[in-house]
């Protein structure tokens, strides 16, 4: 039961009134953060690079709860589009997801990383989230009151997971975070990151056929359990609601305790032995 996804009916909206532009909303976890910030009282506007699959993603939410932009995160006027098209439809922003990324080819040596593959991902993982949190910031400043979440990932805090590329990435994105909510408190605005484990998306699909033992049994310690987008979409939920609002410059890890544990000392298996 504990692996199901539950569909929690909802009873008290926890964003309701709030506005949210969420980046790379037309597949995988930033659909399923615009589909349930919708159900929770939101207006969504998604931006993508996936025009066709963005619309229709908002079409099937509802285009009175959410909208589609086209915007490439890389790009600083695309960003500047979307913040100002939020505003103009809603009449403010008051919770920014800095969500798309992309994993970049996994090379098993660095010696075969290149020079543009490794920026291109650091340009959409990190130039992409700097630009998204710099832009709601510029309205948000004037509002005095703003939620920024970034998702990072487990590689935020450890390495040994994900491709060198992407593993600097997602530092980044956690010391921006901490940076950015340095600053941004003194106005209000709480600013945070969401790291997950590895999950099934649209993304990883590729990645899992392509090496179909890469990850499996290295799962968290948390058995019995498998994360899914909604897992992910909840937690960013709470980071977005109002119910956190004592909690800024936080990496939260939706992980089973994977980053905290280092199970190679094996205390609790070798306690099972004896
Ligand atoms: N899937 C996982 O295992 C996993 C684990 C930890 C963290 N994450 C993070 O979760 C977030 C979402 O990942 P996902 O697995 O849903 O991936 P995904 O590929 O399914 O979705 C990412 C979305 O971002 C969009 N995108 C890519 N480049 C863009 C650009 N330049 N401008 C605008 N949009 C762009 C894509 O078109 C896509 O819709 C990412 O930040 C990823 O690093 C994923």
């Amino acid at each position: 039961m504990a692996n199901a996804t539950v569909d929690v009916p909802i009873t008290i909206p926890r964003l309701a009134g709030k506005v949210a532009l969420i980046t790379g909303g037309a597949r995988g976890i930033g659909e399923s953060i615009a589909r349930l910030f919708t159900k929770h009282g939101a207006k969504v506007v998604t931006a993508d690079i996936l025009d066709e699959l963005g619309q229709t993603v908002v079409e099937n939410i509802g285009l009175e709860k959410a909208s589609y932009i086209h915007c490439d995160v890389c790009i600083e006027s695309d960003i500047e589009k979307a913040i100002n098209y939020t505003i103009e439809k809603h009449g403010k922003l008051d919770i920014m997801v800095n969500n798309a990324a992309i994993a970049g080819d996994l090379k098993f040596s660095i010696l075969d990383n290149n020079v543009s593959d490794f920026e291109r991902v650091l340009s959409i993982n990190v130039t992409g989230v700097f630009l998204g949190t710099k832009h709601a910031a510029r309205v948000m400043i004037p509002a005095r009151a703003g939620s920024i979440i970034s998702i990072g990932s487990i590689a935020s805090t450890v390495g040994g997971n994900c491709s060198h590329a992407y593993t600097s990435s997602k530092h980044a994105v956690a010391g921006l975070t901490k940076n950015v909510a340095a600053e941004l408190g003194e106005f209000g605005i709480r600013v945070n990151c969401v790291s997950p484990h590895y999950l099934v998306t649209p993304a990883t699909v590729p990645i899992v056929k392509k090496y179909p033992d890469l990850y499996t049994n290295v799962y968290s310690n948390l058995k019995g359990i498998d994360l899914k987008e909604q897992d992910v979409a909840e937690a960013t939920l709470f980071l977005a609601s109002d119910e956190s609002k004592y909690i800024s410059g936080h990496n939260l890890a939706i992980d089973g305790g994977f980053t905290v544990i280092n199970p190679s000392f094996g205390l609790f298996s070798k306690g099972k032995a004896t």
